[in-house]
């Protein structure tokens, strides 16, 4: 691939039928409509029980296509890797769940097919399906909608909260399911949605800025390491994972966690490497608003070999920019006032990407679009 492109891997949609389906409910999460100030009615989204602020404020930037179309325009953004945005199938019953997982997976697959092309062998959308991955659902039922996934062209992985099916992603029964993402080579995007528990979070009314700003990413820290400890990435070296929000606090903590599995009797020999060698296994979206930050995960990264047990094969150390990928979080994150400007929230991550000192033009392509399209495979996919 010659020309040079712009590639969004973290962003999102709720597509017509599942905005449908929240309008629906009666409780979270749920689309309400409500008397706007201005007069009229406005709809407002709820997808926590305790939302701060009565929600967030929705309208079409949420599920029409050529509103995504406009902002990418709006930015040069040329692809976009679409995902259902959180809760996604969560709140379903398994029948429930199981069912909507194949219908939404076709829309996006259509949302996605039928979009304009940026080449002759590149469509501007490409996306992660959703499984059903709910209590009581069965390991067939999963492997059935990976299988489903995998036959659609133009969807390239999977998003995946963190919880699996009740139990988090240690639990052993989702074991055929990894083994089936693994074997079909579908990324998954593991994303947050609950945050922690919102005791910590006092008193004070400070709207969604500490569940969101350090909530999300602590989520992913935990559910990505519980992941690790449970041999995951032992069993499945070649799952690949993609971590929304660069992966919370992973990066700070990697060595801090060798440290406390070596020192502990119940996990110092379960694991195949030390810990910090799986953090080269694993993708980063570069959705952290900071060029230190960037700069910061692109090292630890590239050091994970240094840490591979002697038995294992000889690999060489990831260049710094290797597993990081630009996204935006659209829809989330608009601006708060002025419309038809460029998205702070956008601008601040691409440059982010374009100021890390260290990396050379060609690392700084490899975080904007290069990586995303060795991660997805776009190199091969047929428009
Ligand atoms: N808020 C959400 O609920 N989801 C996102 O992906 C970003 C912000
Ligand atoms: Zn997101």
């Amino acid at each position: 691939m010659s020309s040079r492109l712009l590639i969004d891997v973290h962003n999102h949609v709720y597509l017509p039928r599942y905005a449908s389906l929240l309008r629906s409910r009666s409780n979270a999460p749920r689309i309400l409509s409500r008397l706007a100030v201005s007069g009229g009615t406005e709809e407002r989204l709820l997808i926590l029980d305790h939302e701060p602020s009565g929600g967030r404020p929705v309208g079409p930037q949420y599920w029409d296509r050529s509103e995504k179309l406009k902002f990418m325009d709006l930015h040069g953004i040329d692809i976009s890797i679409v995902s259902s945005a959180n809760p996604w199938l969560d709140f379903l019953s398994a029948s429930s769940a199981v069912d909507m997982a194949k219908s939404l997976n076709e829309d996006l697959e259509e949302y996605c097919q039928t979009s304009p092309t940026v080449s002759l062998s590149l469509k501007r959308l490409y996306g992660f399906g959703l499984l059903p991955l709910v209590p009581s659902v069965s390991s067939n039922s999963l492997v059935q909608i990976v299988d489903q996934i995998s036959s659609l062209p133009h969807l390239k992985g999977v998003i995946m909260g963190t919880r699996g099916i009740g139990k988090g992603l240690d639990d052993e029964a989702l074991n055929p399911m990894w083994e089936a993402i693994e074997r079909k080579g579908l990324v998954i995007f593991l994303h947050p949605h609950y945050g922690v528990g919102k005791e910590e979070w006092g008193e004070k009314e400070n709207g969604h800025v500490l569940p969101l700003a350090l909530g999300f990413p602590m989520e992913t820290t935990i559910a990505v390491t519980r992941l690790i400890l449970a041999g995951v990435l032992d069993r499945y070296p070649n799952l690949r994972l993609l971590l929304a929000h660069s992966g919370g606090a992973l990066p700070q903590l990697s060595s801090r966690l060798a440290s406390c599995i070596h020192h502990d009797p119940v996990v110092a020999s379960r694991l195949k490497h030390d810990a910090r060698y799986y953090l080269g296994k694993l993708w980063f979206d570069a959705v952290a608003y900071g060029s230190e930050e960037l700069e910061f995960v692109g090292k630890v990264v590239s050091r994970a070999t240094r840490y591979k047990s002697a038995s294992a094969p000889t690999e060489t150390d990831v260049p710094q920019s290797n597993k990081l990928l630009f996204g935006t979080d659209y829809p989330f994150f608009p601006p708060l006032e002025a419309q038809n400007e460029k998205w702070r929230s956008v601008l601040d991550n691409l440059e982010a990407i374009n100021g890390v000192e260290s990396w050379t033009q060609d690392e700084k392509d490899n975080a904007l679009y290069q990586n995303a399209i060795d991660l997805f495979g776009l190199n091969q996919s047929k428009a």
